[in-house]
């Protein structure tokens, strides 16, 4: 379920942005130009969150971290918890992202986890899921999606949640995916997503940029984006943004 149903573009800085940077980039990037239908959110490392909430929240800006432990509290050294999150200012939180599925072996139990936690919490999760170069070779991109989006199985329906529908190999290479396999996938998520009884907005990510931005978000079925290294400087986020504030209006 999402009630704000405004185009989302939201920037995911995985491990980059120090106390300077993220200044300057607040400096360069002002209000949200949009806010009336476009809703601009960031997710800085965690060690920015905090220094940067209330800024951010002036700025028209939505706060997100890019990842959080399902516990409460106690013996989990070099863990962050969801009340942790909510007191730096977060509404957001990434989970499952192919980096982390990939690298740190992520599974879907463990992301189930964390989604259940976040919800208990009032943080709205940013559910990544996507399919690897190899699987969508193999014809079995839909079957990979069903798997990954099965963790919503049995789980409450009237619950903030967004998901971002990220090919594997789209992020950090360059390469998008061409407009009909977004358009088709991202029926394909929609319909699985009803089926399970959630209305989630649904955006795309990998490789987004200021220069194929507008085509990727007129797509059917594409409800925002989730920015990586696009997102990083504030006049290629800015460019973005303003091609949604474009797609819908
Ligand atoms: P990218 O990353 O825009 O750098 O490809 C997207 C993401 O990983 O969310």
């Amino acid at each position: 379920m999402n009630s704000d149903r405004r185009t989302f573009v939201a920037g995911n800085w995985k491990m980059n942005g120090l106390l300077d940077e993220a200044k300057a980039f607040m400096d360069a990037f002002g209000r949200n130009p949009a806010e009336d239908v476009v809703e601009v959110g960031l997710m800085p490392p965690f060690t920015l969150l905090h220094p940067m909430s209330e800024r951010l929240a002036a700025m028209g800006i939505s706060l997100g971290a890019q990842n959080v432990y399902y516990e409460d509290k106690g013996a989990f050294t070099g863990s962050i918890c969801p009340m942790m999150l909510r007191d730096s200012g977060c509404h957001y939180v990434i989970l499952g992202h192919s980096e982390r599925r990939s690298i740190i072996g992520e599974n879907n139990a463990q992301i189930r986890s964390k989604m259940t936690a976040s919800w208990l919490h009032g943080l709205e999760p940013i559910l990544c899921i996507g399919e690897t170069l190899e699987q969508r070779e193999q014809g079995i991109t839909n079957t990979i999606l069903t798997e990954q989006l099965a963790i919503l199985k049995g789980a409450p329906k009237d619950v903030p949640l967004t998901v971002a529908y990220e090919p594997v190999w789209a992020i950090g290479t360059g390469v998008t995916a061409s407009t009909d396999q977004i358009i088709e996938t991202h029926a394909f998520v929609h319909s699985e997503l009803q089926r399970l009884g959630h209305d989630a907005r649904v955006l795309y990510g990998g490789s987004v940029k200021p220069e194929n931005a507008e085509e990727i978000l007129a797509c059917d079925g594409v409800e925002g984006a989730l920015v990586g290294g696009a997102s990083l400087q504030a006049d290629s986020f800015m460019a973005i943004v303003k091609a949604a504030a474009k797609v819908a209006s």
